[in-house]
C-alpha cells in the first residue's frame, strides 16, 4: 500500500567568487526538529519523528520550499566543490525516547545544574535532560575534525555544548571519490535513539567526468534506498525498548535493538513501480543493530558496482548480498527481463534462511509497469583502480565483551573505555594494518572516521583459546572490579590462526569505511592515513578534536564501543 519515494534533494545557495562569478561552493542551512510523519500505511496513525529540514527544489510549485522528513533530504555534492552546512538544533524538548543517564553520554545538564558529579540522579532514573543535544557526522567523509561531528561536539538549542564543540558551521571538502555517503546524528551515548527517531539521510558525491556514469542508468532510474527496522505502538508511535537488559546497572540500555517491520525511505514495507529497464539502487543499511542478507524473491541475480567509498574494481554479479549497519552497496537490477505486472520482493534471508515473512523477512516490493522496455547498457569490465598499499606498521586489537553478574555490561574495543587515554596515534601519510580479533559471538561492523580503507583478509583463529590467554595476560584487576584496560598488552595472533588465509571476496575489494568483523575471525584492514588518492590531506588532520572509530551497531557505540584516534604529524 505504501509507495516508495526517493528523498527530495536539498537545494543550496551558491557562493560565487566576486570577480569572476565562478561558483566556488554551495551553502545550506539544515535544521533539526521534531514532527509527525506518515510512516505506516494510510489509516494508521502518524509517527512522531526527529528529522532534518531545509530548502528543497519543489517541482510542484516551481520554486524552492522548506521541507523536513526522515530520512532527511539528500545532499547532492560534486567532487571538487566544497559545501558549507550550518547545522541548527531546534529540539526544544528532551528526546521522547528514554536516554540512559548511566552511560557516558552528552549530558546537557552538566553545565546548567551544579551538583554532585555524574552520575547522580533521583531514584528511578528519570529523564535527566531538558533539551536534546545533537551533532551531525558525515559518514565516510574525508573531513577536517572540527567538522567531523565528533561525538563530544554536540550542542543544544539553548546553546549548551559538549567538550569537543567548536562550531556548528561545517565545511565538507568533497575531495574523495564519487560514492554514496550518508549523514546522521552522532551524539555520544544517545545516537542509538536519535538515529532511531529519524536523524539520518543520504549524501551522494558525484564527479563531473565520472567515466563509469555513461554506462549506468540515468537519474530517473537511480534511487537511493535507506533501510531501517522499526517497531510501532498501535497508535503509530515508535516503539523502542523501555527497560534495559541489566537494569540495576543501565536502566534503559539494551545491547541490541531489533524492530519487527522494515522501513525503506521512511515508509514501512513500500512498493516501487518500476519500468522494464535497469535501475541503480544505492542501498544503505541505517538500522541500529540489524544486518540484512538481501535476495530477490525470483532469485534473479543483480550486479554490485560500488561499496562504501567508491566503485568496485570490477562489476560483481551476486545472487544475494549482506549489509551490516552503515554499510552501503551500489547495485544494478535489470527489470527489463520481467513481464509487465510482475511483482518481486526484496527479501531478507539471514544465514540463508528466510526470516519471518510477516515481519523482517520482507523489505520492499517492485512492480513492473507496462512501459518502454530498455535493455541495460554493457558495463566496462574495469570500474576503478584500487591501489596496492604497503603497510609500515601493524596494530592488534580485540573486540571484547564484558559480562556483569546480572547480564551484559558492554562490548569494548580492546577492553578500553571511551575515556581511556588515546592509544591510536597514526602518522599522517602512514599505512597501517589493523588486525581485529573478534572475541565475542556477534558480528560487529567496525567503522573508522576520516579514512576509506581496504580489507586484506579474515583469517579464522581459535578465539576461545585466544580469549583465555588474552585475559590471563591482561586481567590483573581484583575480582569484582570491572576489567577495563588502559593499554592492554598484545598477545601475538599467529599461534592461534587456523586454516588458509584468503583475500577479500570480489564485492569487498573496493574502498570500505565500515566492515563486518565476524566471530572466530581476525579481520585485517589496511588503512592509509592520507587523502583517498594518496596525496597529503588538503587540511591539517592533526588539528581539532580528532576522530573516532567504533562499532556501528548503535547500541554498542552508545555504550563505549567507540574509541578516539588522532592523526599526528
Ligand atoms: Cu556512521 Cu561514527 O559513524
Ligand atoms: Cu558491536
Amino acid at each position: 500500500i505504501n509507495q516508495l519515494v526517493p528523498p527530495p534533494v536539498f537545494m543550496p545557495t551558491c557562493i560565487q567568487q566576486p570577480e569572476t562569478g565562478h561558483v566556488i561552493g554551495h551553502a545550506y542551512k539544515i535544521n533539526v526538529s521534531e514532527f509527525q510523519q506518515q510512516i505506516l500505511p494510510p489509516g494508521f496513525g502518524a509517527t512522531k519523528v526527529i528529522g532534518y529540514g531545509g530548502m528543497i527544489k519543489n517541482p510542484k510549485i516551481g520554486r524552492d520550499s522548506y521541507f523536513r522528513s526522515t530520512p532527511g533530504p539528500t545532499f547532492e555534492a560534486i567532487r571538487g566543490i566544497p559545501i558549507h552546512v550550518q547545522w541548527i538544533n531546534n529540539l526544544n524538548r528532551p528526546f521522547f525516547l528514554p536516554v540512559d543517564p548511566t552511560l557516558v553520554w552528552a549530558n546537557p545538564n552538566t553545565m546548567a545544574i551544579p551538583g554532585p558529579p555524574f552520575p547522580s540522579f533521583p531514584p528511578g532514573f528519570p529523564l535527566a535532560q531538558k533539551t536534546a543535544p545533537m551533532v551531525t557526522h558525515l559518514h565516510g567523509g574525508e573531513t577536517p575534525s572540527y567538522f567531523d561531528g565528533h561525538p563530544d561536539a554536540w550542542f543544544t538549542a539553548d546553546r549548551r555544548t559538549g567538550p569537543a564543540f567548536s562550531t556548528n558551521n561545517y565545511t565538507y571538502l568533497n575531495v574523495q571519490e564519487p560514492t554514496t555517503l550518508w549523514y546522521h546524528d552522532h551524539t555520544i551515548g544517545l545516537n542509538r535513539l536519535s538515529v532511531y527517531a529519524g536523524l539520518a539521510g543520504f549524501y551522494l558525491l558525484r564527479e563531473w567526468n565520472d567515466p563509469v556514469a555513461p554506462f549506468l542508468p540515468g537519474c530517473e532510474n537511480e534511487i537511493p534506498l535507506i533501510i531501517q527496522d522499526r517497531s510501532f505502538h498501535t497508535d503509530g508511535s515508535l516503539y523502542y525498548e523501555q527497560v534495559g537488559d541489566n537494569p540495576s546497572i543501565h536502566p534503559y540500555w539494551v545491547p541490541t535493538f531489533f524492530g519487527n517491520t522494515v522501513m525503506v525511505n521512511g515508509k514501512v514495507w513500500p512498493n516501487l513501480n518500476v519500468k522494464p529497464q535497469q535501475y541503480r539502487f544505492r542501498i544503505l543499511n541505517a538500522s541500529n543493530s540489524r544486518s540484512y542478507h538481501f535476495q530477490l524473491s525470483n532469485e534473479q541475480p543483480f550486479i554490485q558496482i560500488g561499496s562504501d567509498g567508491g566503485y568496485l574494481p570490477h562489476p560483481v554479479e551476486l545472487s544475494s548480498l549482506m549489509l551490516a549497519p552503515a554499510e552501503r552497496a551500489d547495485i544494478l537490477i535489470d527489470f527489463s527481463i520481467l513481464a509487465p505486472g510482475t511483482t518481486i520482493i526484496l527479501k531478507n534471508i539471514p544465514g540463508g534462511t528466510p526470516a519471518d515473512p510477516y515481519t523482517v523477512g520482507q523489505i520492499m516490493q517492485f512492480t513492473v509497469m507496462n512501459e518502454t522496455v530498455q535493455p541495460p547498457k554493457k558495463l566496462p569490465s574495469v570500474l576503478n583502480n584500487i591501489p596496492q598499499l604497503i603497510p609500515t606498521r601493524t596494530r592488534t586489537f580485540t573486540l571484547f565483551e564484558l559480562e556483569g553478574p546480572n547480564g551484559p555490561l558492554k562490548v569494548t574495543l580492546n577492553g578500553q573505555l571511551l575515556r581511556s587515554p588515546i592509544t591510536e596515534l597514526p602518522r599522517a601519510g602512514a599505512t597501517e594494518d589493523w588486525r581485529v580479533a573478534n572475541l565475542t559471538n556477534d558480528v560487529h561492523p567496525i567503522h573508522l572516521h576520516l579514512v576509506q580503507y581496504l580489507l586484506v583478509s579474515r583469517p579464522k583463529f581459535r578465539s576461545d583459546d585466544y580469549l583465555r590467554d588474552w585475559k590471563k595476560l591482561n586481567l590483573t584487576t581484583a575480582p569484582g572490579t570491572p576489567p577495563y584496560f588502559v593499554k592492554p598488552k598484545v598477545l601475538p595472533l599467529e599461534p592461534y590462526l587456523v586454516g588458509s588465509i584468503m583475500g577479500p571476496p570480489p564485492n569487498e575489494q573496493g574502498w570500505k569505511d565500515t566492515i563486518r568483523m565476524n566471530p572466530e575471525e581476525v579481520t585485517i584492514i589496511r588503512i592509509r592515513f592520507a587523502s583517498q588518492n594518496g596525496s597529503p590531506y588538503p587540511f591539517n588532520p592533526s588539528r581539532g578534536p580528532g576522530y573516532v572509530w567504533h562499532c556501528h551497531m548503535l547500541e554498542h557505540a552508545s555504550n563505549e564501543m567507540i574509541r578516539p584516534f588522532k592523526v599526528v604529524p
